[in-house]
């Protein structure tokens, strides 16, 4: 059977852990040629290990503007085009409005939104004809949860963008979708908060799932693979929202 991304270029951003690293995964097995990004030295090496030698694992901060525009001048020498794009780097920063320094807003929006404008941006010149975006949102972007509004802003902002792009790309013949997980077990939770909080908190998001539990991070790739491969051919400037009935029920 024919593989769903044979012969595609691929780059996921964010490739080294959580979503990011089951997706680059699940994406060399059908059969992409798969570039990954990453920023930290220790998640970097362990990728390589884990992805192996067929997948280019690469250094670069997705939230400077200098990085992302190497990162494609880099893409274009290695491979002269590309066919799918995840947009999938992001971070989480926790704090109310009142208690946060506006460098907390800054950091988030510059890795979630900035970086994505610009690799967007960057990518254009060399999509052809068939090519795919998809941009890792939240469902965060539809709630209004303490303490996250500077994600929870850059992820509505995202999805805004994943319209306009997909306008703006239709010419191209290029898609442009969003993907708005649920709370997903990937680490990220672990990331910003100490293990008793973080533990309560993801208990606490699983229990208002209708599911009753987090997702995992490979259900979250099948659902980037759905929207980078053709099966989703007739799909654009759409959000698909994956999480287990949480916002939908
Ligand atoms: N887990 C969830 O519940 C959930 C739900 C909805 C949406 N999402 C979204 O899914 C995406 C992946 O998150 P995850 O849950 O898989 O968390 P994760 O394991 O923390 O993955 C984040 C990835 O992004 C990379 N990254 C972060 N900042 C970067 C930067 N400045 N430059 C380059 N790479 C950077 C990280 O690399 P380093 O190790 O080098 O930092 C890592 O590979 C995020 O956009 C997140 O907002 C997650």
């Amino acid at each position: 059977m024919r593989k769903k991304l044979e012969g595609k270029i691929a780059l996921v951003t964010g490739g080294t852990t959580g979503i990011g690293l089951a997706t680059a995964k699940l994406f060399r097995d059908e059969g992409a040629r798969v570039i990954v990004t990453g920023r930290t030295t220790k998640t970097l090496e362990e990728a390589r290990i884990h992805l192996g030698s067929t997948v280019d694992v690469l250094s670069s901060d997705a939230g400077d503007p200098a990085a992302i525009e190497a990162l494609f001048v880099d893409i274009a020498r290695r491979y002269e085009r590309l066919d799918v794009l995840f947009l999938n780097a992001g971070i989480v920063r926790i704090g109310t409005i009142a208690e946060s320094p506006l460098s907390t807003f800054e950091d988030v929006m510059r890795v979630n939104v900035v970086g994505p404008w610009l690799s967007l941006k960057h990518a254009t010149p060399l999509f052809r004809s068939g090519g795919a975006v998809v941009l890792n949102a939240s469902i965060n972007a539809r709630l209004g949860m303490v303490g996250s509004s500077a994600y929870a802003g850059s992820k509505a902002a995202l999805r805004s963008l994943g319209r306009v792009a997909a306008a703006e790309l239709a010419a191209l013949g290029v898609r442009v979708n969003v993907l708005s997980p649920g709370p997903t077990d990937s680490g990220i939770t672990e990331k910003v908060l100490d293990p008793a909080t973080a533990a309560a908190t993801l208990a606490h998001l699983a229990e208002r799932i209708v599911l009753k539990r987090l997702g995992n991070v490979d259900e979250i790739a099948r659902a980037a693979l759905f929207l980078a491969s053709d099966d989703s051919s007739f799909m654009t400037g759409e959000e698909m929202v994956v999480d287990g009935g949480m916002t939908r029920v």
